[in-house]
């Protein structure tokens, strides 16, 4: 395969064939041997990524693969990358770098880089000339090609660099392996356009495209009718959907539509843009009987000027107009948000402008990031704030959101929420632990038969990030 020459899509028949050609191979071996080659999915990232690793191993067990948690088992390694910061690629990076040692141990195995990290060139020639043992790359839109892949390198035995898609498609129907029985990923578009300057997304992902609204709305009822318990509708900007359709039908409108399947399970989506979050959405969120009132809202930054640097299309009295709406609508509202320090020429009153709106809006709960320069974005090329500023600035946020954080989470005290266990918590195994509808983590005596299910809980102290309470 040519690198930079376009591919043409590759249809469903194909893809079944290909994954028949690897499984006919595999039973063979299982035959032979008794035991099936294993597969073993590696995923960094965010909860896209998440879903896209449940995509890989949903194909690897179609290819006749045991899904294995220990890579020294495995036959096949699929790595699932992310290039959102630096510190994840480098991890990455340092990960591919101890599968050299398997790869001698058992020159058979395969072990392909997926994901955005493989969208860049640079990255492409990371693996090219220091992983010399890494047999195929691809990106994210290329997903689907994970078998056509796999049986290529077999017959050629040649390294693939997978070029970019000569168009970005929505590929449905491909089998889905999910982590969890009762919480379940729905991709409900697919890449972004928004190009903030600082963020890689748009460059490794490509443009925007919605998955048409009946085969949403079907994977979300049979998850219902499965059992599933918490669904969270998934894309870079949810807010966003269908507007590559034109068909006059929006988000909320989706939402709408999936509020009315029957059953007892809770929605939520992620992430929205403070651009395009409606009054239209949020009141059908408030009217709603499953959609949780929870709602992650990224404002980035608390000045203006920044957001304005940032290319982010909306100011803090537009953030704020949303907020105030929100608690309006829903005064039980958990807002949730991402704050990136330090973006280039950020200056103490810029930083204090952040200061000041987590002061004013009190988020639940936030997600902050020191900038990191990516490759091929505008904000790369600007002036760049010193680390020792940065650090300082970072660690000041952070103490500030703890004590929101502490007075939010105190607020609760008395309160009983309902909570979906998800069983033993690590830190304390004489606890269970689980989420309330705000996604807060609750801690309480449980039992093995509560995992999987929602118990009410009543709060009996709080910390600035979990709650511990008693189950009713
Ligand atoms: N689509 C989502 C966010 C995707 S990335 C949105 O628009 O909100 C998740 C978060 O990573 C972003 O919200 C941002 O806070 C952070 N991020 C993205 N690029 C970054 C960079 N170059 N350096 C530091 N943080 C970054
Ligand atoms: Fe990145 Fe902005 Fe798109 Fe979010 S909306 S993925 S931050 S470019
Ligand atoms: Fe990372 Fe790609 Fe997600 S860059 S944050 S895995 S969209």
């Amino acid at each position: 395969m040519k690198k930079n020459t376009p591919l043409p899509p590759l249809g469903a028949a194909e893809q079944q064939r290909y994954i028949g050609a690897i499984r006919a191979e595999n039973d063979r071996i299982f035959e032979a041997s008794g035991r099936r080659p294993g597969a073993f999915v590696q995923t960094f990232g965010c909860q896209q990524n998440e879903a896209d690793s449940e995509k890989f191993a949903g194909m690897c067990e179609e290819m006749g693969y045991a899904i294995v948690e220990d890579p020294a088992e495995a036959d096949f390694i699929v790595v699932n990358t992310c290039a959102i910061r630096e510190h994840a690629e480098k991890r990455t990076l340092s990960i591919v770098g101890q599968y050299k040692h398997l790869k001698e141990k058992n020159p058979a195995l395969v072990i392909a880089v997926c994901g955005c990290m493989m969208a860049q060139e640079h990255r492409q020639n990371d693996i090219k000339f220091r992983y010399p043992y890494v047999d195929f790359v691809m990106g994210p839109s290329s997903l689907h090609r994970l078998p056509q892949l796999l049986v290529q390198k077999r017959k050629t035995g040649k390294r693939i660099y997978c070029p970019e898609e000569a168009e970005y498609t929505v590929v449905e129907d491909l089998p889905i392996r999910r982590e969890s029985s009762y919480r379940a990923w729905v991709s409900v578009m697919y890449g972004c356009n928004n190009f903030c300057s600082y963020c890689i997304v748009p460059y490794v992902r490509g443009r925007e495209r919605s998955r048409e609204k009946d085969k949403i709305i079907a994977e979300v009822r049979d998850l219902v009718e499965k059992g599933y318990k918490d669904i969270t509708l998934l894309g870079q900007n949810v807010n966003s959907y269908a507007k590559d359709r034109a068909e006059g039908y929006d988000f909320a409108d989706l939402l709408s539509e999936l509020d009315a399947i029957e059953g007892d399970f809770v929605l939520r989506f992620m992430t929205s843009h403070p651009k395009d979050a409606s009054r239209k959405l949020i009141d059908v969120m408030a009217s709603s009987k499953h959609i949780a009132h929870q709602f992650h809202l990224p404002m980035q930054s608390g000045s203006d000027r920044i957001l304005s640097l940032m290319n982010r299309r909306y100011d803090t009295q537009k953030y704020l107009g949303i907020v105030d709406y929100m608690k309006e609508k829903m005064p039980d509202v958990t807002i949730t948000s991402d704050i990136i320090v330090g973006f280039p020429g950020e200056t103490e009153e810029d930083f204090e402008g952040t200061m000041q709106m987590l002061s004013r809006v009190r988020f639940d709960m936030l997600y902050s990031f020191i900038y990191s320069p990516r490759k091929g974005t505008p904000a790369a090329e600007m002036e760049q704030v010193p680390r020792e500023v940065t650090a300082v600035r970072f660690d000041r946020l952070l103490a500030l959101q703890k004590e929101i954080g502490q007075e939010r989470n105190d607020a609760l005290v008395g309160k009983t929420l309902r909570v979906l266990c998800d069983g033993v918590s690590k830190g304390n195994d004489t606890l269970y632990s689980g989420r309330t509808e705000g996604n807060k983590i609750a801690f309480f005596e449980g039992d093995e038969k509560d995992v999987g299910t929602f118990v009410n809980v009543t709060v009996e102290r709080a910390d600035a990030f979990a709650l511990w309470g008693k189950k009713q």
